[in-house]
């Protein structure tokens, strides 16, 4: 039997392992039943990305909202109707906490009946067999995979098939969903399906989409990692115009949106977690008059995205103007700007800047400058037994970079020169044996083996190295995966960006003071005094 927690486990970003844990706790905590369920177990067994965090419990999430917001979960939003929270948990990541229900459908293009409901339940009320699994957060049961209609296997055939024949009449917005997701997964309709589907299309049902689901289709074009096949299919099929009667692919800035999926992808790759929804919601409506625009967010039910999308030219213009300022008038000015500034405005402005030298500092920041990175001269740092347990080492690999970045240091020497002052002395040799009469004293004073890392005793002042450096990469401290870059304090005000100002040799008295305050400094002192004693 499949081990879907360790699936869950493995497949999961550290941050959405830790949003599971603390959503898991919040309900263990009120005695609420709690599943993960949805696209996020799809994803999960599939291997594709998961986008978001879909949670059902057997109970009112919405109770639970001062619970998740002391836990560290913010409120992006809640619908009444269906009880379901939209949250941010830490991290940046995406869920939903919404009560397991059943929906009835008394008419045609009426909204349904919602009623509390055990899971297997809610189940049952769901769009396809893939979305329509749950696994148990729960003590006793956890681990444990409720597939009533055998999603796993139809992930494996890689089908999009509907639970029941009424399926797309119930719920029409589920004629945008099986075009989304085939548009995504490239995944065909089941035959069955797929006749349900034409017929429900030739019919027309579509025009008896609820508001609510045009609002949240809508929010889920931000979030797909190509947007614009998705769009495109959607306009095929003439749902595109069913979430705003104006919007075509024609208004869609291509260009534009093509650039920021491939950027984000760059960005992505260097480590960098960044949210680009409100960016594509801007390029997907770039050519579409303010009021549609307008129109158009009322919909969306997550306020976080709305806000987002609001803000992000403003921001951008912000940022772009910084750039251009005395705040980035060198390379480490503008790597410490860039550095704290929102990787999500970074990317939107990296597609946008209109000014060459703005665009050249991001194009710089991306590329050439991390390059700069490799200069840092990791193996001999370590000889000089300059290395992470220094509890200086982060202030003197980030002052080397910022110098090397500003051409301040201009080859391996002059680095070199301005690091040893920062070299601390090797590690006091242990202490002697002691010496006895008799045999057991004799074998007391046997040769110790050495301890591994440890320098060998007597073998001059080279000590062998203590740990490994730390990744270059990791040096300059470019933003963390986790952490928003928002939320660091940017170190332009900090001592390290004010030696990074001055030369190598104005460094220096930094150096000296580190050096002071490490206790075991002393023969370092003794060695300048026996230089000053030689010259006199
Ligand atoms: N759902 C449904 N019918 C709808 C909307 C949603 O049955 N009209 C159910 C599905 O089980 C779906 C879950 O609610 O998986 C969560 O909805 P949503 O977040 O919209 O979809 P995901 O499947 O998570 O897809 P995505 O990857 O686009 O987030």
């Amino acid at each position: 039997m499949a081990d879907y927690i360790y699936t869950m486990e493995i497949r999961l970003t550290p941050d959405q392992l830790k949003g599971v844990n603390l959503v898991q706790e919040v309900a263990r905590a009120a005695g609420i039943t709690l599943y993960l369920t949805g696209g996020a177990i799809r994803d999960i067994i599939s291997g594709f990305t998961i986008r978001d965090l879909d949670f059902t419990v057997q109970g009112n999430p919405l109770k639970l909202q001062k619970d998740f917001e002391r836990a560290g979960a913010q409120l992006a939003g809640h619908d009444d109707d269906v009880r379901t929270l939209f949250l941010v948990l830490p991290g940046n990541v995406r869920a939903e906490v919404g009560m397991a229900h059943t929906e009835t459908y008394e008419k045609v293009g009426k909204p349904p009946t919602i009623a509390p409901a055990s899971i297997q339940e809610d189940l049952r009320r769901r769009d396809f067999t893939v979305n329509a699994m749950a696994l148990s957060l729960n003590e006793g049961s956890r681990g444990l995979l409720l597939d009533p209609f055998n999603g796993v296997a139809d992930i494996e055939a890689k089908v999009l098939r509907i639970l029941h024949n009424y399926s797309f009449v119930e719920d029409p917005s589920r004629l945008i969903r099986a075009t989304r997701f085939a548009a995504r997964f490239h995944w065909p309709l089941e035959e069955r399906t797929q006749q349900r589907f034409d017929s429900a299309r030739e019919n027309k049902y579509i025009d008896h989409i609820s508001k609510g689901s045009i609002g949240h289709e809508i929010a889920q074009l931000a979030h797909e990692d190509d947007p614009l096949s998705v769009v495109r299919a959607l306009e095929k099929e003439e749902f595109l115009k069913v979430l705003h009667p104006h919007w075509t692919v024609a208004k869609v800035d291509t260009n534009g949106l093509t650039q920021l999926m491939k950027t984000r992808q760059q960005i992505v790759d260097l480590g960098y977690t960044v949210d680009p929804s409100a960016a594509v919601m801007h390029f997907l409506t770039a050519h579409l008059p303010e009021k549609d625009i307008a129109d158009i967010r009322k919909q969306i039910p997550r306020k976080d995205l709305i806000e987002a999308w609001r803000d992000i030219e403003d921001h951008a213009k912000e940022l772009a103007k910084r750039l251009m300022g005395k705040e980035a008038a060198t390379p480490s000015r503008t790597w410490n700007l860039l550095s704290s500034a929102r990787p999500e405005m970074v990317l939107f402005l990296a597609v946008t800047a209109r000014h060459q030298s703005v665009a050249q500092k991001i194009k710089n920041f991306f590329t050439k400058w991390r390059d700069v990175q490799k200069r840092i001269p990791l193996p001999e740092m370590t000889e000089l037994l300059i290395t992470p347990q220094l509890p200086e080492y982060p202030k003197i690999a980030r002052d080397v970079f910022m110098l090397l970045l500003d051409g301040k240091l201009r080859s391996r020497t002059e680095t070199l020169k301005f690091l040893k002052p920062f070299a601390p002395p090797p590690p006091p040799p242990p202490p002697p044996p002691r010496r006895g009469r008799g045999p057991k004293a004799a074998a007391v004073a046997a040769p110790i083996p050495e301890a591994p890392g440890k320098p060998a005793k007597g073998k001059g002042k080279k000590a062998a190295p203590v740990a490994a450096p730390a990744p270059a990469a990791s040096v300059p401290a470019p933003a963390k995966k986790t952490k928003p870059e928002a939320s660091r304090k940017p170190d332009t005000k900090a001592k390290p960006a004010k030696a990074a100002g001055k030369t190598a040799k104005s460094a220096k008295p930094a150096a000296k003071a580190a050096a002071a305050r490490h206790s075991t400094r002393k023969p370092a002192a003794k060695k300048s005094t026996t230089k000053k004693a030689k010259k006199r």
